[in-house]
């Protein structure tokens, strides 16, 4: 039978969303049965076989929905293998964090349940979308605007998550 793998993600601005909805595709041109949701909107993971966890970071922080997501899944995500990934701008720009902290937060939110494959990916900053104080703060700091999202980069670590996921 063809394995189920659930992307689930958390999102602001929705640039986190496009790069599930990407590795979603991938994973469905391998052949499988691949889902795509925000983690809100996820009521169970029965039928399942494995999980891919994206999620972006804001002001240091991985979004607190992950944290909930592991809480409300803790027993299932245990019994089956998990990936994840972190969107943000520290790969293109590291004055706004380091990758591996980032990373690291991922994975120390879902402890016990292990990571099998961990990455970042650069995401987006559309300087219209920022408020007043995240556009002064940003400026302050120079942070570069734009979509950094290599699509490419994306690709290829979605065709590689079946072989971590022993799928
Ligand atoms: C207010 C604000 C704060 C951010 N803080 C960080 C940060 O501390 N580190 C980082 O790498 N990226 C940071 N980012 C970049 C976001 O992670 C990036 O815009 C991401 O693509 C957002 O994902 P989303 O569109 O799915 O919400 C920040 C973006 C905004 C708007």
């Amino acid at each position: 039978m063809t394995s189920r793998i659930l992307v689930a993600y958390a999102t602001r601005r929705g640039s986190t969303g496009e790069i599930a909805a990407a590795v979603g595709n991938e994973l469905r041109d391998l052949g499988y049965g691949a889902e795509v949701a925000e983690m809100g909107k996820v009521v169970s993971l029965s039928g399942f076989d494995a999980v891919v966890i994206g999620v972006p970071v804001y002001t240091g922080k991985v979004l607190p929905e992950t944290a909930a997501f592991a809480a409300r899944f803790k027993s299932q995500l245990a019994g089956i293998p998990v990936a994840g990934f972190v969107t943000g701008i520290a790969p293109v720009y590291p004055k706004t964090g380091e990758v591996g902290e980032f990373t690291g937060q991922l994975v120390k939110i879902l402890e016990p349940v292990p990571l099998v494959a961990v990455t970042m990916f650069a995401g987006t900053l559309d300087p219209a979308r920022l408020s007043f104080l995240e556009r002064g703060m940003t400026s302050l700091l120079n942070v570069p605007t734009g979509d950094f999202r290599d699509w490419k980069a994306i690709a290829a670590w979605a065709r590689e998550l079946p072989s971590h996921l022993g799928l």
